[in-house]
């Protein structure tokens, strides 16, 4: 089997008094979509400064490609990493922003990856706008053609929607899709399990920097999860969705349905109402979900 793309093993952070990350261990295996789950404080931040080489374990090993992670080793060129807040010439515009960036590592413009990078960041003729001139939202996908530039194989994202409205964090998740889809690997951290569940295929719930749970999506939120769904034709896709080997209960709630999964995806439920030719207009997973996540971190209270 080749190296995980990112392994941990006992990693341990301290900051004075504070143990920031205690005893963690992990590991991203290319391809995947790695999240780091939890809430204020927890110290994602500082695990992916870690593996970016910005700070140093004060206990444990951090190997990227199967190689230790020491300042500026040759294996962080493979990484595209947004830990810090991006940074950009306001009176310049996104694409000048890129070419002055790429050419100050020393290279020619010319070598950069900018069609793929301009694809996925999906900014279009904005591109050639002044960066001032942005919202919140295009200059974080700014910064993700930037990364792209090198075409790096991991990408480490420290809460790459934070600050983004609704519409804004629905294309930051597209374009994530868009990366994985291009064969990179992906870990990002985040608060929200909802982004996560959205985003990733695997996760790590991890709170006052310890270790909480991990796995994949699906076994962290328990795969028995409810889903609420709005249709044209409730009865209809009622006695459609009830019929699903992955279902195990329909109930009517309100204008919609909860529907309770034995196993399987939600999009098998999207796809059995639209071949049935009815309108979807509401998919989601019903509040149980956050649930779990604050469940897995209230037992960790209770046991510490
Ligand atoms: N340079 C530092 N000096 C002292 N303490 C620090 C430093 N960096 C982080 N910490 C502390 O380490 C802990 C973990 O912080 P970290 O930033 O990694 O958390 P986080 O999970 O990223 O939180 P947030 O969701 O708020 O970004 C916190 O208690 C924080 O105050
Ligand atoms: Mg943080």
């Amino acid at each position: 089997m080749s190296d995980p793309i990112v392994s941990t093993e006992g990693l341990c952070k301290r900051f004075g008094e504070v143990k920031a990350v205690d005893d963690v261990t992990f590991s991203v295996e290319r391809g995947q979509v790695y999240g780091l789950l939890g809430p204020n404080g927890a110290g994602k931040t500082t695990i992916l400064r870690m593996l970016t080489g910005l700070e140093r374990p004060t206990a444990g090993n951090l190997r990227l490609f199967g190689e230790p992670v020491t300042p500026s080793c040759a294996q962080l060129l493979r990484v595209g990493a947004m830990v810090e807040q991006a940074a950009f010439v306001p009176h310049l515009s996104g694409m000048l922003n890129l070419k002055l960036w790429w050419e100050a590592g020393g290279t020619s413009f010319a070598d950069a990856d900018l069609d793929n990078a301009l694809a996925v960041a999906g900014l279009d003729s904005a591109i050639d706008r002044k960066v001032r001139t942005y919202s919140q939202g295009m200059k974080q996908r700014l910064g993700f053609a930037r990364l792209l530039l090198s075409r790096p194989e991991l990408l480490i994202l420290d809460e790459p929607t934070n600050g983004l409205d609704p519409g804004e964090i629905r294309e930051i998740r597209e374009l994530i899709g868009r990366l994985t889809d291009d064969g990179a690997t992906v870990l990002l951290s985040s608060h929200h399990l909802n982004e996560v569940e959205q985003v990733c295929t695997h996760a790590l719930v991890i709170n006052h920097g310890r270790l909480v749970a991990d796995g994949t999506v699906s076994e962290l939120i328990g795969s028995s999860g409810a889903v609420y769904v709005e249709v044209d034709d409730r009865d209809r896709a009622q006695a459609i969705l009830a019929a699903l080997p992955s279902v195990s209960d329909v109930q009517q709630q309100g204008d919609g349905l909860v529907v309770h999964m034995r196993d399987g995806r939600r999009s098998d439920l999207a796809a059995a109402i639209t071949t049935a030719g009815l309108r979807l207009e509401t998919l989601m997973p019903t509040q149980q979900l956050e649930d779990a996540f604050l469940d897995l971190l209230a037992a960790q209270e209770v046991a510490s």
